[in-house]
């Protein structure tokens, strides 16, 4: 088959992708409760504060923060929506510039420090709508095209198939073509604007009521959305409600228990230990976590007593694009929110990345009198 022939399918596997993708992040979101809270280190708040240290459009997103929660939901139904626009071919250059700027803004937010630049996905997603964007969802498996056909039908007048050949396939097939030459036009050069084949077969171009075309086309094209979107919400409801039950379910699954240690800010040196006073070291259980910030940079930092007496504390920057760590209690291990690194909490080391290093190790001793001192 040639390739101008395979090139209607050239789309279907960017649609799938982008679709099934987008598809299951918005439910994912929707399914996770911690993703709305804001005690958890995968949660928007957490994934926006974080993202508001070293983003280009920082202030845009401190601005935002008090909003974090209804921006989740606008990010989690948006990926529903705009996957599935993209699965079904629906409106899909509406689905495709609203994927590429929701794309653009995680890149801008969360990707923009990933180190090469290509391990950040944001940027490939953005490159990879503007296929779609320019070209549409294609006439494979594309409910857009269907509708076309549709309204066309409803306002009189077919589509009939026009099918591209190449032309030397038609001057294999004439009977005319003679070495460059056209024997029913006695022997004149061949020509594709002179070939009678052609002319005898030309569509007979009858007028057509274009206003109504267009009419039915949005009558089609608005129902069908109308009733997709609806078949999105009470999916994306019923997604919740399961996330919500399976959360409540699991017993002793929390999202998070870290606190946050007050810090001295000075140099206090008493009970036997030198240092900026972080706060009482009974702040963090043996098991727990606790946060804080190191004077020294303004970094978010965390500690942890692994047994009693014994601390680890790390600078909580993600080492990837900088993003703020969290503790995951149930799993037992530190987790990126942003693109989902995960690190070990008794050495800081990357169990999983895209992180290419473990976090930055800080030293911190308790004093006699059970206070925290960062070193
Ligand atoms: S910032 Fe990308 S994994 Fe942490």
């Amino acid at each position: 088959m040639r390739a101008w022939a395979l090139s209607e399918w050239a789309l279907v596997p960017v649609r799938l992708f982008l679709g099934v993708t987008f598809t299951f992040a918005g439910l994912q979101k929707l399914s996770n409760p911690a993703f709305f809270q804001a005690t958890s280190p995968t949660s928007i708040q957490s994934q926006m504060a974080g993202a508001a240290r070293l983003s280009p459009i920082h202030s845009f997103l401190h601005a935002m923060l008090p909003h974090a929660v209804l921006i989740g939901w606008i990010i989690a139904y948006g990926e529903l929506a705009i996957g599935l626009g993209t699965l079904l071919g629906l409106k899909t250059r509406i689905a495709a510039i609203a994927g590429a700027f929701l794309s653009l803004n995680l890149f801008l937010a969360v990707s923009f420090h990933s180190s090469p630049y290509f391990t950040g996905a944001d940027i490939v997603f953005l490159f990879a709508w503007m296929p779609l964007i320019i070209a549409g969802g294609g006439s494979r498996f594309s409910a857009d095209a269907l509708i076309a056909r549709a309204a066309a039908k409803q306002s009189g007048f077919g589509m009939s198939p026009l099918v591209a050949l190449p032309f030397e396939t038609v001057q294999n097939f004439c009977g005319h073509y003679h070495e460059g030459s056209c024997t029913a036009r006695s022997g004149d050069p061949c020509e594709a604007s002179q070939c009678p084949v052609l002319l005898s077969r030309a569509p007979q171009v009858t007028p057509v009521d274009i206003t109504t075309f267009k009419r039915r086309s949005v009558v089609i094209g608005g129902t069908t959305a109308a009733v997709v979107a609806g078949a999105a919400v009470v999916t994306g409801f019923l997604t919740t409600a399961a996330g919500h039950l399976e959360a409540s379910a699991a017993s002793g699954e929390k999202s998070t228990t870290s606190s946050t240690l007050p810090g001295g800010g000075s140099n206090a040196g008493t009970g036997g230990a030198a240092g900026t006073l972080l706060g009482p070291a009974s702040s963090v259980p043996i098991g727990s976590a606790a946060t804080f910030t190191i004077p020294s940079s303004g970094d978010p930092g965390i500690i942890f007593q692994l047994s009693k007496g014994t601390f680890v504390a790390y600078d909580a920057v993600c080492p990837h694009a900088g993003c703020t760590v969290g503790y995951a209690p149930s799993a037992k291990i530190m987790v990126c929110p942003c693109h989902g690194s995960e690190f070990v909490v008794a050495t800081g080391q990357v169990i999983s990345g895209p992180a290419p290093h473990g976090l930055t190790p800080l030293t911190v001793s308790e004093s006699s009198n059970g206070n925290l001192y960062l070193q």
